[in-house]
């Protein structure tokens, strides 16, 4: 992990614990607040049997940090999804149970609930689906939902809780539903970005020449990262590699003109979630302006717009000031999102 981060690490753990070590009688977030669609964003859709509670939520954030859910009660959700890095980690590829390595980079979780896909080969259609696959993944949680539920279930805690958010016992439906609506309330869209594009403040000189690289024809960066949410999702391939070790979409379809076709990211708090791809394999912001530069590997499904870009070392420091212009640090550091048992 490079110095900055760590800092940056040590600095939100501080603020975290000067609310948690507020003294008792300090008002505890209002889990009712905590649907807050940033403005300037659309109402996102939310599913008709899972729509936002205050109950659902508090039993979803309680979760998405029990280590209950994985087999030797080792690890959390939070264990990969860490608040600091916009719910990512520092590791290339993911740790699971065993500290076992996993094939690929944990992504970060904010604004899910625009996206139309999970996974970064966009194979599960809702957060609901997708919660079962790290319970369940041999180098993740290890563990299955049945039990993860049967251990919630003699908890009389989680039970009550249950019971105020769906009206029954934890079960499966229970779990991935309360998770489900935690992680839709992971709004991000307050960063120095957004500030400038609702009319508050400018962008530092070097940021705004790099915003106008980066939506120019030029560089192309926002024909694949474009509207909001700097991606719209799409599945390409980016041309990291001539020689895929993971497949991509294609590991869904079979069929090779998939290959290496990858869920676009957003861009949103990139500068917190080195490192980066699907795999991990490039540190830092530089390398990924570096491999655009070079205008991509020429795989064979390399999408055309990625080609060799002339840009010289002081736009790539443009393009890397404005990429930092994207970090929510109110995201990252609010209080609400953070683990609950330590507000006690
Ligand atoms: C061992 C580390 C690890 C743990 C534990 C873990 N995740 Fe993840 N998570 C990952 C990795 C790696 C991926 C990417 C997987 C892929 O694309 O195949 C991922 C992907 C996701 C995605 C999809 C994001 C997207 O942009 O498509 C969501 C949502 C998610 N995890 C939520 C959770 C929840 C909820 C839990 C707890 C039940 C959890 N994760 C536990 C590592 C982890
Ligand atoms: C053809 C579409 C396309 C273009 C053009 C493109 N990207 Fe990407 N970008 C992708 C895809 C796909 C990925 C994910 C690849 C993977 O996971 O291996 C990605 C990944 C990234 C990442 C890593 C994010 C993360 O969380 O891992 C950054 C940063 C990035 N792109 C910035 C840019 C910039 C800056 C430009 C312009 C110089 C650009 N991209 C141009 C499609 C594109």
């Amino acid at each position: 992990m490079n110095p900055m981060r760590v800092a940056i690490f040590l600095l939100l753990g501080l603020l975290c614990c000067t609310s948690a070590c507020a003294p008792s009688g300090q008002p505890a977030p209002d889990p009712g607040a905590m649907w807050a669609v940033p403005a300037g964003f659309p109402e996102p859709p939310q599913p008709e049997d899972n729509r936002f509670t205050p109950q659902r939520w508090m039993l979803g954030r309680a979760l998405f940090y029990e280590k209950a859910l994985s087999r030797d009660s080792s690890i959390a959700c939070a264990s990969c999804h860490y608040a600091a890095f916009a719910f990512s980690d520092i590791h290339p590829v993911s740790l699971g149970v065993e500290g076992r390595p996993g094939s690929r980079n944990t992504p970060p979780l904010a604004n899910l609930a625009y996206h139309p896909h999970f996974m970064r080969e966009g194979g599960l259609a809702t957060l609901e689906q997708q919660v079962a696959v790290p319970i369940q993944e041999h180098a993740e949680m290890d563990f299955n939902m049945v039990e993860a539920a049967e251990r919630l279930a003699a908890d009389p805690a989680y039970r009550q809780a249950a019971l105020d958010a769906y009206g029954r016992q934890p079960d499966p439906f229970v779990l991935t539903r309360a998770l489900a609506v935690f992680e839709r309330s992971l709004f991000s869209g307050a960063s120095a970005y957004d500030a400038w594009t609702a009319g508050y403040a400018e962008l530092p000189p070097s940021a705004e020449r790099g915003r106008i690289l980066f939506f120019s024809e030029r560089t192309g960066c926002a024909s694949c990262h474009g509207g909001f949410l700097f991606s719209q999702f799409e599945l390409l391939n980016n041309g990291l590699y001539m020689d895929y070790a993971d497949p991509g979409l294609e590991r869904l379809t079979n069929r090779p003109e998939d290959r290496g076709r990858f869920k676009v990211p957003s861009l949103r708090n990139v500068g917190l979630t080195a490192p980066y791809m699907h795999d991990g394999s490039l540190p830092d912001i530089q390398a990924v302006l570096a491999h655009y530069n070079a205008g991509g590997k020429e795989h064979a499904n390399q999408d055309a717009r990625v080609r060799p870009l002339d840009l010289s070392q002081a736009e790539l420091d443009d393009l890397e000031a404005f990429l930092h212009s994207l970090t929510d640090w109110a995201f990252v550091s609010e209080p609400a999102f953070q683990n609950p048992k330590r507000e006690e």
